[in-house]
């Protein structure tokens, strides 16, 4: 039995049936022979993408019988699949914090340890922390002390901006990116989940395109998961991971250019006492440590992923003239 060739061997023989359980079974087999990782999930993702069937529903209707069109359509799939294309770029979509993304090629896919990150956002919002600098009207006040204004520097599909702008009621957030396609999928992203009058879009390198904004010292949270591979370690990427945006990974000789920019550069923006939330990569925790005590800005904390990796940085700017409400 062979999907790949599932044609009468002999002329006027009917072709075989698939029913969803065989085709599931043989394309475990045959992804695993070809060195895919999670080969039975990747076969319930393809092929629950195809029959547009929630994938536990597969489970249901083991014994369905699937139509010509369909299994065409899934042997495409397959083949692609054993090109090393991820399953989020074949399906177009990824789920992040409970919450549908869609992806293609242009975006890098989101990854489950980008979760922290946003939860620590909400988590200190949800602690009621919000600080205010300067002089301003009773109502510039009361505006600024309960939404909270964030920046997402990098916005890839929208994962992070999208969720925070979800999940904390009120609250603005600017989406920034070099890439126009990045932002193209971000804002659909943001039309989907219903939130994209709370995001701005900005379209440059890194902070540029806030300039004009008035936002110099009025931002609580700069959140980032910037490009932070190597030089050198891109081509020992697994080939899935390669086939993702460059733009999106690589951090330059050390890894650590992004960070340097970035860490600089958020003092500009930043309230005294605003928080700058960075993802890192394995190993980076003492290079950007020192990157920001090299500023005026206090390291708070490190959050592990749950490998026990040290994943997302937390550094606080000083506060100079008051103290936080
Ligand atoms: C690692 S991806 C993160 C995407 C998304 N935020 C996530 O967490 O999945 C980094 C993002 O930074 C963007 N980027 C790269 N260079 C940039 C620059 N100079 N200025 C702004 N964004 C940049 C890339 O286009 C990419 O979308």
């Amino acid at each position: 039995m062979n999907l790949a060739k599932a044609k009468p061997e002999k002329k006027g023989e009917k072709e075989k049936e698939w029913t969803i359980s065989e085709v599931l079974k043989w394309t475990t087999q045959y992804f695993c022979k070809n060195n895919i990782s999670e080969a039975r999930l990747d076969a319930e993702a393809l092929l629950s993408s195809v029959l547009s069937l929630e994938r536990l529903k597969l489970y249901l209707e083991f014994d369905r019988i699937l139509e010509k069109e369909v299994l065409d359509r899934y042997k495409r799939l397959i083949k692609k699949r054993l090109e090393f294309i991820p399953v989020a770029y074949l399906v177009g979509q990824k789920e992040f914090m409970g919450l549908d993304f869609f992806v293609n090629k242009h975006v890098l896919i989101p990854r489950p340890e980008t979760e922290l990150l946003v939860e620590t956002v909400i988590n200190k919002i949800k602690e009621g922390f919000f600080c205010s600098a300067g002089k301003k009207t009773e109502e510039e006040k009361i505006v600024e002390e309960t939404i909270p204004q964030i920046v997402d520097l990098g916005v890839g599909c929208g994962n992070i901006a999208v969720s925070i702008a979800k999940y904390v009621k009120n609250c603005k957030v600017y989406a920034l990116d070099v890439s126009r396609k990045c932002l193209e999928v971000a804002f659909q992203n943001s039309k989907t989940n219903k939130i994209e009058d709370k995001i701005t879009f900005l379209l440059g390198d890194l902070f540029y395109s806030l300039e004009g904004y008035d936002l110099r010292n009025k931002i609580d949270f700069i959140v980032s998961n910037p490009p932070y591979i190597k030089d050198t370690e891109f081509d020992n990427l697994p080939l899935e991971v390669r086939q993702e945006p460059y733009l999106a990974l690589n951090g330059g000789k050390d890894g650590l250019d992004f960070y340097n920019r970035i860490i600089s550069q958020s003092l500009i923006y930043l309230k005294e006492g605003g928080y700058l939330i960075l993802e890192i990569g394995d190993g980076q925790k003492e290079e950007v440590t020192d990157l920001i005590k090299k500023e005026d800005l206090c390291f708070v904390q490190v959050v592990k992923d749950y490998s026990g990796i040290d994943r997302i940085i937390l550094a606080q700017k000083k506060i100079l003239k008051g103290k936080i409400n």
